[in-house]
């Protein structure tokens, strides 16, 4: 396909990194605005085929990508996953002059090395639950009555979610310390914490934050929270279990002083701090950890609530100019449901043709994740996250209706989708 280029005369040319429903959301975002006059997305997917350009390279190959935005001649990257800004994407852009919306590795840390982010944390008083280093099976064994029941442990890896493990039972919690010890030398033990999950997204620089209405993600596979976590089978912004009073207690306790420590530190972090919150009964929010990108479905029903600009947004962040910038927003609802393959999260087999797409409804958003064509020009599946369909509209109960009935005209074998997103709202 030849390049597909847009407001060829005033306009910038951007490069998305990522392949899924987060990028898909940020480049249907980058296409609305006038400032954008190129897209190129690597590697994409079917959906953002579609609306630019995309390529196929190893994004977590950090030098390709730098030799790609040399060749493309882009001014601004917008880095959707983690593992490009933990391997130093932002700094390498930095080097070369080259605006990038995403943190340097030593804040994409806070996401990489959850013993880090606890460090970091405890410095600044910020609430969080209680964890501890576990090295040995004996060790596991004289705290594990500490900690629990319920026990949450965690690999210090990037595992998108699926490298903790909550369970009631203590077998299955020294299962996973020992799996866990195997595989990379320790685990943590966490403090359980109750309450109800929120995700704030803030996008930030050195000069200013802006907090984007707040969403809840929905981690496990089955309906009422069940079954194994994932990378997240739906969510829904705003989140009414942010209210005012939970929101002003989050900026004061957790993001102003993030936002000052972060700000004086000497390496950028100019992009997006993911704060997973756990809100308590008595509204008092405690972090769950920190992501330094945006969230994936979280994004698909952010980005549709930004009225403004969004390349602006991107822009002026990277540039450490954001305190210049007015973000608006939207007073309408977003929901958004995803379809995924047979066997997600263990084992999705892939590879099956999609059918029934239809993006005609204004009310809906189709957002590709894992799919791509095949040399028939098939859309097909090729991820555990096929799609991520969205309804926006001016209550929450009207776009979960949109987002549905939508998703039961769209044909994918042994898919599956959870039944109850927006469940504690709705
Ligand atoms: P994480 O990758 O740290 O976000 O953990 C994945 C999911 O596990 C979270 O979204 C929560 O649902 C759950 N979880 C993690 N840590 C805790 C905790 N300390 N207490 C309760 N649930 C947790
Ligand atoms: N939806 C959870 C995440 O993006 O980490």
């Amino acid at each position: 396909m030849g390049l597909v280029v847009f407001n060829e005369f005033m306009g910038n040319s951007v490069l998305v990194v990522g392949g899924g429903g987060r990028e898909h959301a940020i480049s249907l975002g980058l296409k609305e605005s006038m400032n954008v006059s190129e897209l190129h997305i690597a590697p994409g997917n079917a959906g953002t085929a579609l609306i630019g350009n995309n390529h196929q390279i190893n994004i977590s190959n950090v030098d390709e990508v730098v030799e790609l935005v040399k060749e493309l001649d882009v001014d601004l990257v917008i880095v959707g996953p983690e593992g490009p800004l933990v391997n130093g994407l932002s700094e390498k852009l930095n080097h070369i002059d080259v605006l990038c919306f995403g943190p340097f590795s030593s804040g994409a840390n806070l996401e990489g090395s959850k013993q880090f982010a606890k460090n970091v944390m405890m410095n600044l008083n910020i609430p969080t639950a209680a964890s501890i280093r576990i090295e040995s099976i004996e060790q596991a064994e004289e705290l594990i009555d500490g900690f629990g029941p319920i026990w949450v442990i965690k690999r210090d890896v990037l595992a998108g979610g699926k490298g903790v493990t909550v369970t009631e039972n203590k077998d299955a919690a020294l299962a996973a310390i020992s799996e866990g010890i195997s595989l990379d030398g320790f685990v943590l033990i966490e403090e359980f914490l109750e309450g109800e999950e929120a995700s704030m997204l803030v996008v930030m620089d050195e000069s200013s934050y802006v907090c984007l209405p707040a969403s809840q993600d929905h981690k496990r596979v089955g309906e009422g929270d069940t079954g194994p976590n994932t990378g997240g089978m739906g969510a829904y912004a705003p989140a009414p279990i942010v209210t005012e009073s939970v929101k002003n207690k989050v900026i004061q306790r957790i993001i102003e002083p993030m936002h000052n420590w972060l700000s004086a530190q000497e390496d950028l972090y100019r992009g997006c701090l993911y704060v997973g919150l756990m809100i308590n009964e008595y509204g008092d929010p405690y972090v769950v950890e920190f992501n330094v990108r945006f969230g994936d479905p979280e994004t698909q029903v952010t980005i549709p609530l930004i009225s403004s600009d969004l390349y602006d947004l991107f822009a002026f962040t990277a540039e450490g100019k954001l305190s210049e910038l007015n973000v608006e927003f939207y007073d309408k609802h977003a929901l958004t449901v995803v379809l995924a393959s047979e066997g997600y999260p263990s084992k999705p087999k892939t590879n099956r043709i999609i059918t029934g797409l239809n993006y005609e409804n204004k009310d809906v958003i189709i957002h590709h994740a894992g799919t791509k064509l095949n040399s028939e020009g098939e859309i097909t599946s090729s991820g555990g996250r096929v799609l991520a369909i969205t309804g926006i509209s001016n209550s929450l109960s009207e776009a979960a209706k949109s987002s549905y009935s939508s998703l039961k005209n769209i044909g994918l074998e042994g898919s599956h989708f959870r039944k109850d997103i927006g469940h504690r709202s709705l």
